[in-house]
């Protein structure tokens, strides 16, 4: 564990008092972003519109999600039904939350990653050998009444924003997820019977503008542990996508969701679909602010390899059915790293 020089835990409450990134926080030469040879075209992630997909361009928008999935593990969508109003009110009542008092953000502090509700910095404090400059506030919101009397009480508005935001977000995945079991010639409803009783948890990730971003990140280059995370992002870029062995600027567009397909879905498609290398960097000039919908199989969920996917030897099983609890452990056990926890699960290691 990398212990802060600074008292302050969170980044939020030292990153306007440095002109250096504190040593905690900088990466070897070999691992820092090197933002210079970032790509930066916009037209490398397909931009799904989502309107009508419950009509006369359901066959179409299966076909583009099929595309975007399995050549790129990512997309964004449009007119995704979840209202303006409310994705902007998630994004303020989320940026008034970071700029409360220490004292208040510090009353959900907890660096124990089985907590349902928390307050932390970096990605897992226990296990990050170098720190990340973020700070984020962490819940579980489905079933909505199991977690809500936890979450923050300040802002006054948050607790109701945020179910506002959760329950609207969580149809739009459940629409995904039909159309994405289509797209891989399954049921409708084969993903979602596939999760037990479903999970979703949301992030809120605060990156405070930082002194030396070329020496830290925000989030290092990782794969998603879900099914699939829906992301909403400020005006502020600073996610990026690893492309045909290159970083790829993913820039914010208004209302417009960046959606990834996680580890979860990678075994459920046989490796139809493979969860994407994504990190976050960070930039001298401007706070950003990020809201990751994070969907899961319930804990009690066994995944595997659809069996319908699954063809003796064209294609076989890649990886064996396990206990979602299993991959679950192995992800909090330890840093953030670019190998992926899935490798114990490959159907060859017995
Ligand atoms: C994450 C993530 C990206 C971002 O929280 O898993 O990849 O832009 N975030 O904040
Ligand atoms: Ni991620």
């Amino acid at each position: 564990m990398a212990a802060p020089l600074t008292s302050k835990p969170l980044v939020s409450d030292f990153a306007s008092s440095v002109s250096h990134v504190p040593s905690t926080y900088v990466r070897p030469i070999s691992d820092r972003p090197k933002l210079s040879q970032v790509e930066t075209s916009d037209d490398t992630i397909p931009l799904i519109d989502l309107q009508g997909l419950h009509g006369p361009n359901r066959v179409e928008i299966i076909r583009q999600i099929y595309h975007a999935c399995s050549t790129y593990g990512f997309f964004q969508i449009k007119n995704h039904g979840v209202s303006e109003t409310t994705v902007n009110k998630m994004l303020t009542v989320a940026r008034e939350f970071f700029h409360q008092p220490e004292s208040e953000r510090m009353k959900h502090y907890s660096t124990d990653s089985t907590k349902t509700t928390r307050v932390s910095t970096s990605f897992n404090v226990s296990a990050d050998k170098i720190l990340n400059w973020r700070d984020y506030l962490r819940l579980h919101c489905f079933p909505i009444q199991d977690f809500i009397n936890e979450w923050p009480e300040n802002p006054v508005s948050f607790k109701e924003i945020t179910a506002e935001y959760a329950t609207s977000v969580r149809a739009l995945v459940l629409r995904l997820l039909e159309a994405i079991s289509e797209s891989l010639g399954l049921e409708r409803d084969h993903i979602s019977n596939r999760l037990g009783t479903h999970a979703q948890h949301m992030a809120f990730n605060y990156y405070p503008p930082c002194p030396e971003p070329e020496l830290t990140y925000g989030l290092p280059g990782h794969k998603d542990p879900t099914a699939i995370t829906v992301l909403l992002q400020d005006q502020v870029s600073g996610l990026q996508v690893f492309k045909d062995d290159k970083w790829v600027s993913v820039y914010p567009i208004p209302n417009t969701f960046f959606v990834n397909i996680g580890d979860q879905m990678q075994v459920i498609s046989n490796e139809k679909y493979k969860s994407v290398l994504h990190r976050a960097v960070v930039n001298t000039e401007k706070e950003r602010l990020s809201i990751p919908t994070f969907y899961f199989p319930s804990t009690d969920a066994v995944i595997g390899p659809a069996q319908e996917l699954i063809n003796g030897q064209g294609s076989p099983a890649v990886y064996k059915s396990f206990p979602f609890v299993e991959y679950w452990d192995k992800f909090w056990d330890r840093s953030l790293a670019t190998a992926s926890c899935l490798d114990a699960f490959k159907a060859s290691i017995t």
